[in-house]
């Protein structure tokens, strides 16, 4: 059997607790060990009149069997004083029953200011002053369990009780937010709807029915929403008779009635309105942003669209099973990010570069004869459609951004970041899978640095609970994480972060408040701000480089990783390593609980003999360079005619030494014909990997090009004048 839910060594105020529903609650607590404090004005049910005796009788009953309680006659509409009592007669607060209640039913029309006025004052204000008054402590003590009491009539509307309906569901807006602002002190807030006989129900209920729904009945659940081992918080309760149901709020699709540079009108909303009030695959949201979050997304699609069709939904137009295919292959417009010595170095210090390690010099001080930007700075010139809210502009992606997840990434870099510069940026989203619980969303960025492909990043973003509308589940196009060896690491590096490590990291351009604003980040239900996952990714990323490549950060090639966890700013990053050949495993860890952060990941790196393969003066080594370059050259005449014909993406990997030297694409399938050094925008429809030397030959027409499958189509045009046409 469960151990028995105990209160020893809590102190619980129920007020109205001199009968009804209140007197319930304080016998079972004190039965379980809690010292009460026993509440009550001892008026009638109209709130006319006052006495101590109700309160006495229920605390004279409570220590008849040994329970501890205390009798406080002052109206709740004195908060201070109610529980003032508490804190003299037993030193603290931890629990308040908001019970307390009267009735002035009428009809609408005839209910007068004074039978408004006081239905508010003893229920809502009275519910807000008691509240207030224990907030502090609770908070203090980081312990607090709070029940507010509304009502039926407040939820669903009740005849003649329009003033009683109105405070009770005011209640449930003041537990709501309590229930948020009270979270990360461990003061959880819930609302009950009773039902039980009591003298405010006897004239409306008959005889045999006040017997069955006895105060006993709710009591149970008031006190397992007060337990310490409850996590129930902002819950809203019916119950009665020994039933308990949960309610939530359920929103339709609803429909935008809305259209680009157009007035919105009544005749669009009628038009609408079977849609509008249709609950079919309703939503059932849990939080404001929730509800911010999907209008801001509305507007911003029918402000970017050039006009939406009114029969479109926000979420019905992405819900549909084929809802996010037209997302698939969106680019979004190219940007371009400039960076400055003074970027580099903010990002290096940003990812805890630091004075304390002399071989960190290079990355903070340009006066350095090495002076580098470190590799992941790649992540911060791409990541622009993010950390804009550009991703609320993909056709046909549910995107509400507060419940984007950055899940995984990953960078690959051709060359080595210039310490200063301008890269132009394309981003594409490169698919979008099902996962059921929610979408990931690939986003690939490539970055230029003069014409030349210098970066590629993939991000991969989950969109919670967007997902089981019967989409693919797997994409050739994801670049997978891999699993860690089955060992113990061969290096492990640690690195406090500082308390203002997120405060210093934003500042390379992700701004999003949750890492440095203490409301925002409990609003998105943390303790405090978290640290940036790409900033982490940052100090990783620095360790292997640091304990494998002698911080070079020519000799890094590519990183993956995924995100598990988040860090908050002061705590400190482990980063497990193990070396496998030039690909560094690793796992990044918080030292102090041992949690899981990154996880799965890795870093290649180049071998310390081929890094003058990534250098541009070895570029001009390769033979094929010269060959791709011409063909870049003649494609720009007759670029549209083999488009027509040919209709497809190579994708090459030049080897030198055994390592891949350059990869270059030759598009000849979209507009008229491209060729760029670096891995295919988008994808390629065929990949040939072969070493400088087999290239050269086969483009001198002295290897067979047969043997190299399809690589006859794209030598056409390239080496006509070296006379290799096949
Ligand atoms: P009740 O009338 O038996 O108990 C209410 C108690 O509150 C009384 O002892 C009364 O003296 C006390 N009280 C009234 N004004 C006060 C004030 N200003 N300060 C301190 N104490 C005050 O009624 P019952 O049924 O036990 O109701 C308890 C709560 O449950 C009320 O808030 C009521 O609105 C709510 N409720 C009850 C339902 C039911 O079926 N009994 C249905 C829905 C809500």
């Amino acid at each position: 059997m469960a151990s028995p839910l105990r209160f020893d060594g809590r102190v619980v105020l129920v007020t109205g607790a001199g009968g009804g529903l209140g007197r319930a609650y304080a016998l079972a607590f004190a039965e379980r060990g809690a010292s009460v404090v026993v509440n009550d004005l001892g008026g009638d049910f109209r709130g006319v009149g006052k006495g101590s005796s109700a309160a006495d009788k229920v605390v004279e009953e409570i220590r008849s069997k040994g329970g501890k309680a205390v009798a406080n006659y002052d109206s709740v509409e004195a908060g201070e004083k109610v529980v003032k009592t508490a804190l003299d007669a037993f030193g603290r607060i931890d629990v308040v029953v908001n019970n307390a209640g009267i009735l002035r039913d009428g009809s609408f029309a005839r209910i007068s200011d004074e039978d408004w006025d006081i239905i508010h004052r003893v229920h809502l204000r009275g519910s807000f002053r008691v509240t207030r008054a224990a907030w502090d402590h609770m908070k203090k003590q980081k312990f607090g369990r709070i029940i507010m009491t509304s009502s039926a009539s407040g939820i669903y509307g009740n005849f003649g009780q329009a003033n009683y309906s109105a405070a009770k569901l005011g209640l449930l807006g003041l537990s709501n937010t309590i229930a948020l602002e009270g979270k990360k002190s461990n003061i959880h807030c819930n609302t009950i709807a009773p039902t039980a006989g009591s003298r405010m129900t006897q004239t409306v209920m008959p005889e045999d029915l006040l017997e069955t729904l006895k105060p006993d009945y709710v009591a149970p659940l008031v006190l397992w929403l007060c337990h310490e081992s409850c996590e129930e918080n902002g819950g809203l309760f019916e119950v009665g008779g020994g039933w308990i149901g949960k309610l939530r709020w359920e929103r339709s699709l609803g429909a935008i009635v809305r259209q680009k540079n157009q007035p919105m009108t009544p005749e669009g909303v009628k038009a609408n309105w079977k849609k509008i009030c249709d609950f079919e695959n309703a939503t059932k949201p849990q939080r404001i942003q929730e509800s911010v979050g999907s209008i801001i997304g509305v507007v911003s699609k029918i402000d970017s669209d050039g006009g939406v069709s009114t029969n479109h939904t926000s979420h019905a137009a992405s819900t549909a099973p084929s809802g996010f295919a037209g997302a698939i292959g969106y680019k979004f417009p190219p940007f371009s990010s400039a960076y400055t010595e003074l970027e580099t170095i903010m990002y290096a210090l940003g990812v805890g570069a630091s004075v304390k390690e002399p071989k960190d010099m290079k990355f903070i001080y340009e006066g350095s004869s090495d002076f580098s930007c470190l590799p992941t700075f790649g992540v911060i010139v791409a990541q622009k459609p993010l950390v804009d809210g550009g991703l609320g502009e993909v056709p046909e992606l549910p995107v509400s951004l507060e419940k984007v997840l950055h899940g995984e990434q990953y960078l690959e870099l051709y060359k080595p970041l210039p310490r200063s510069g301008n890269l132009k940026c394309e981003a594409v989203i490169a698919d979008v899978l099902d996962k059921g619980s929610g979408l990931v969303i690939l986003m690939d960025v490539y970055s230029y640095f003069e014409k030349e492909l210098i970066c590629y990043n993939q991000f991969s973003l989950f969109l919670v609970g967007s997902g089981g509308i019967g989409g693919k589940r797997t994409s050739d196009k994801v670049k997978e994480a891999v699993a860690v060896p089955n060992r113990p690491p061969d290096a492990v590096l640690t690195d406090v972060t500082s308390l203002n490590q997120a405060a210093l990291y934003r500042l390379s351009g992700d701004w999003n408040p949750l890492h440095i604003d203490p409301n925002f980040s409990s609003f998105a239900g943390f303790d405090k701000p978290i640290l940036h996952g790409l900033c982490t990714f940052g100090f990783s990323a620095r360790h292997v480089l640091q304990k494998f490549a002698d911080n070079d950060a020519s000799r890094f090639k590519a990183i993956k990783v995924r995100f598990s966890k988040p860090v908050y700013p002061g705590q400190t990053i482990k980063t497990e390593m193990w070396k496998e050949g030039n690909r560094i495993h690793f796992q990044t860890k918080i030292h102090e609980t041992g949690d899981i952060i990154i996880s799965n990941a890795y870093v290649d790196l180049v071998p310390a003999s081929g890094i003058s393969a990534k250098t541009s003066s070895a570029r001009e080594e390769l033979q094929s360079t010269l060959v791709f370059e011409e063909i870049g050259r003649r494609l720009r005449d007759i670029g549209h005619e083999v488009v027509k014909k040919v209709d497809a993406v190579f994708e090459w990997h030049i080897t030198k030494d055994g390592n891949t030297a350059a990869k270059w694409t030759i598009d000849l399938k979209n507009g008229s014909g491209k060729v760029y050094q670096g891995p295919a925008v988008g994808s390629a429809d065929t990949t040939f990997t072969l070493s400088d030397e087999d290239f050269m030959e086969v483009v001198l027409g002295k290897l067979d090009p047969q043997k190299r499958g399809n690589f006859a189509k794209v030598t056409d045009l390239g080496c006509s004048g070296a006379g290799s046409q096949t």
